[in-house]
Parts: C-alpha cells; sequence; structure tokens
C-alpha cells in the first residue's frame, strides 16, 4: 500500500510569501523527483549526519535528534519497499523526506532544515552518489581490462595485419592490438580515481550560499560523510558543478574507447573482414533475411557514445553563463548525470562480457597478413641495417619493388632474387630470405612494441597495474 500523501501538506514548503500556488504546467517543469528520488539514500544519511550535528553543536535537544533518526530511518524504508507516493507538488527529493518527516514527528520535523538549504543539500548528495557510482565504474572498468588480458595472453603468437588509414601497415599480433585498449581503459581509471581525489570535499553546510549563524560544525558532516574536508567558500560550494561535468567527461573518455573497440568489432565481423565470430548472446538475426547474425551489442555501444557526448555537451551549455551562486538551471544537472553514469556502467558491461565469448579466425587474419606488402618495412629496414643504405633511400628502393610486385600481381615478398636484383643489386638473397612474417614481429622489440617477448612482459606488468588491487 502506498503511503497516501495528505492533501494539506502538500502546500509548497516555501509558500509563506504567495498568494497563489504554481499552474500546472509550471509544476511540471519545476518538478525533479521522476529522476532524482535516485538520491533518497544519500540524502537520507546526509540529513542524519546533519542532525547530529545540529544535536552535539545543542541546537536541537538528544530527544529531538532521536526522534529526527527513527523518522528518517522508516522513510527510507518506505521509499526502499515503494510505499512513499511521489507528487510534482512537492517538487524534489529532498522536499518529499521532509515533508513526510514532519507528518511522521510532527512539528520537529521542522527543525531539521536549520542551518542548510536545499543548495547545499543537493550537492553533497549528488557527490555522495557519483562516489559510489565511481567506484562501480572502476570495477566494472577492472573486468573489461581483466577480459582483455586474457584473450591477449591466449594470443600472443596470433598475427595480426596492423593498420594505419585503414590499409594494411605492418604485422603485429592479436595481443598487441588487445592491449591497447587496456592502456586507454587504464587512463580512464587513473581519470576516475583523480576525479574523486580532486572533488571528495563537502558542500553540506554552505546553506543557501553565505553560510550560517548558527554554530555548525562543518568538519564532523564532512568526516561523517566520507569528505576530505569542507569546501572553504560556501558560494563555490552550492554553484559547483564541476564534479558533474568531470564525471561527464569521463563518461565521454570511456565511451569513445569502447566505441573504437566496438567499430572494430563490426568491422571484424563483416565478411570482407571475417576475423571474428560474434557471440550469438551479443548479436541479432534480420526479420526478413534468414542468414543475418548482426553485431548488434557494437553497435548499441557505438550508438550510446552519442547520447553520451550529448549528455556532456548538455550540462556544458547549461553552466557556462551562470551567475553565482545556485540558479534552478542547475536541476538539469542530475538526467544528463544519471544518464551517462547508467549508459557507461551497462555498455563496460556488456563489451566486457562480449569480448569473453568472441572467437577470432586466426586463419583468416594471417591471410591478410599476406596482403598488402605488409612486409615492405623490414625490406627497407633490412637495406638500412645490412647495407648500410641511409633510410630515405631504402624507402625509395622499397617502393620500387612495391610497385615491381604489383605490377606482376603478386606480393613484394613473392618477388624472386633477380626481380630485387634488377631494382638494386646490393640486395643479396640472404637479405631477402630473412623477410618473414614471424622476424618482422619477433624483431620490433623496441621498448612497446609488438614482439611476443614485450607482450609477455606487457601481460605481467597489466597484471600487475591493473587487476592486483
Ligand atoms: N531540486 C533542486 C535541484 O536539483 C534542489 C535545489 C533547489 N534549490 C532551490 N533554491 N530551489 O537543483
Amino acid at each position: 500500500m502506498k503511503k497516501k500523501i495528505n492533501k494539506k501538506n502538500i502546500k509548497n514548503l516555501w509558500s509563506g510569501r504567495f498568494e497563489e500556488s504554481p499552474s500546472e504546467t509550471m509544476l511540471r517543469i519545476n518538478s525533479s523527483i521522476s529522476f532524482d528520488k535516485t538520491l533518497y539514500e544519500q540524502d537520507i544519511s546526509a540529513s542524519k549526519v546533519h542532525a547530529t550535528m545540529l544535536s552535539n553543536q545543542s541546537i536541537i535537544t538528544k530527544e529531538e535528534l532521536k526522534k529526527i533518526l527513527n523518522g528518517l530511518t522508516k522513510i527510507e524504508k518506505e521509499i526502499k519497499e515503494n510505499k512513499m507516493q511521489f507528487s510534482d507538488k512537492l517538487e524534489d527529493i529532498h522536499t518529499h523526506i521532509e515533508s513526510r518527516l514532519i507528518e511522521l514527528i510532527g512539528a520537529l520535523g521542522k527543525k531539521l532544515h536549520t542551518a542548510r538549504s536545499r543548495n547545499d543539500q543537493v550537492a553533497t548528495d549528488t557527490k555522495i552518489w557519483l562516489r559510489e557510482q565511481n567506484k562501480l565504474i572502476d570495477k566494472y572498468l577492472k573486468k573489461l581490462q581483466l577480459s582483455l588480458i586474457e584473450k591477449a595472453e591466449a594470443n600472443i603468437f596470433t598475427y595480426m595485419p596492423g593498420f594505419t588509414h585503414l590499409q594494411v601497415a605492418q604485422p603485429t599480433t592479436l595481443a598487441h592490438h588487445l592491449l591497447a585498449y587496456v592502456n586507454m581503459f587504464g587512463r580512464d581509471r587513473a581519470n576516475n580515481k583523480s576525479l574523486i581525489e580532486r572533488h571528495n570535499y563537502s558542500p553540506l553546510g554552505s546553506a543557501a550560499l553565505a553560510g550560517t549563524s548558527f554554530n555548525i560544525n562543518r568538519d564532523e558532516t564532512s568526516n561523517n560523510l566520507g569528505f576530505k574536508a569542507p569546501m572553504s567558500n560556501s558560494i563555490d560550494a552550492v554553484s559547483d558543478r564541476d564534479f558533474i561535468l568531470d564525471a561527464l567527461n569521463l563518461c565521454c573518455s570511456i565511451a569513445i574507447h569502447l566505441s573504437r573497440l566496438s567499430e572494430e568489432i563490426i568491422l571484424w565481423s563483416s565478411p570482407g573482414f571475417n576475423f571474428i565470430n560474434l557471440p550469438d548472446t551479443f548479436s541479432t538475426g534480420s526479420s526478413i533475411m534468414p542468414q543475418k547474425k548482426n553485431p548488434d551489442a557494437a553497435e548499441l555501444i557505438r550508438g550510446k557514445s552519442g547520447r553520451v557526448i550529448g549528455n556532456y555537451v548538455t550540462l556544458f551549455n547549461v553552466m557556462k553563463a551562470l551567475p553565482l551562486a545556485y540558479s534552478k538551471d542547475m536541476q538539469e544537472d542530475k538526467e544528463p548525470l544519471f544518464d551517462s553514469i547508467k549508459t557507461t556502467k551497462d555498455t563496460i558491461n556488456v563489451m566486457s562480457e562480449m569480448i569473453k565469448e568472441i572467437t577470432f579466425n586466426t586463419d583468416k587474419m594471417l591471410e591478410i597478413c599476406n596482403k598488402g606488402h605488409i612486409n615492405a618495412t623490414d625490406i627497407a629496414d633490412a637495406l638500412v641495417a645490412d647495407l648500410g643504405v641511409p633510410f630515405r633511400d631504402a624507402h625509395m628502393i622499397t617502393g620500387k619493388l612495391v610497385a615491381l610486385a604489383d605490377k606482376k600481381k603478386i606480393q613484394i615478398h613473392e618477388l624472386n632474387i633477380k626481380d630485387f636484383k634488377k631494382v638494386d643489386k646490393r640486395i643479396s638473397k640472404n637479405i631477402v630470405n630473412k623477410i618473414t612474417l614471424e622476424a618482422s614481429v619477433k624483431n620490433r622489440d623496441s621498448y612497446g612494441g609488438t614482439s611476443p617477448e614485450n607482450i609477455k612482459k606487457e601481460i605481467i606488468f597489466s597484471k600487475e597495474k591493473w587487476c592486483n588491487d
């Protein structure tokens, strides 16, 4: 049974100086309860900490505190059990909880709002919520990194064509390619961690904007809510949404990393590439073409990056010209934030599950490693190393070899020694014989390069850096 809202109490909490109630349309656009009810737990814990501080400072009595805390616990249970009826008339989660407290414990409930405002309340609640979400994002990114590392570990010797401009460039390995994404998501995790560190300061106690004349203890509330310290400027504290903008930015970065990987999955699963088999669990069929298996999960992740970037742009636009301190425009911060965080969590999780289930057509990848004159750079490098030819000249000579191979409709490594000699007589059989796919991959052992020896070390390092905490 939903708790009936007592109509008498639906007078707005601020209605003292008003003769008329808000219009229906005003009520609708003013109300944020449909989305900010997400913050109910944070609002209740911040209220409990605030009330405890009021009692410790002798602003309310211990007896009063007890009743307030009990009332708040009861409200939390009601909301959790879906028993609270929400109404646009009560605007937001803060007013709903306060009104219900007054219903439950009477006039005493009106004391809870001493020395605070919804302005510091909403900033505090949102920060606490975001802090919890950040932890989840870190956990999910870690899982994704682990899926990628495990796939990499199984594919240290899986040759794969490396691309630039989506043209075959140089041979590489699947492990090396996947580890690139491990690093990208690693930067996201570092960004996520520093975001929490930079913003973990409490707005609570800043009240409307200028602080309060009550003898409050902001250190106590900050400590008890897990912040490092109270924010030092009350005007900044109620106007600041940088923590949300930074979170939206982080979501964009994660989203584009996921989207790039999705794009590769989409390409790799098309017949042109045929590098991978999509798991049934992350694909869909067509209602008309019986043969189709579409990479919908990857397409959705790629598509959803659009809305995450849109959310970022939305809030930057909302904030760009707001005078200090609080303005109601700032209520527009929550929908983009909630949406981006939810989308980010979902897409990370879909990607880590999908990565685990994708299987690679290593034969097909190897086949493409024998196309596009993939060994051309190795030939140029060999001319430098073995004949002492300056690299620019070696590049020119190899370019001529490529042109000759093209004319003969073969690959550069399929030219015979006579062809090589025709272009430059210094080239010996010895040099030509050294040009193999295996050697090409093995010899690129510069730090960060594709050689299996490097990649083995990189896997150990990545596991230690990203998966051990
Ligand atoms: N629902 C409001 C928001 O999300 C809470 C703060 C309202 N403050 C005010 N002065 N009207 O921003």
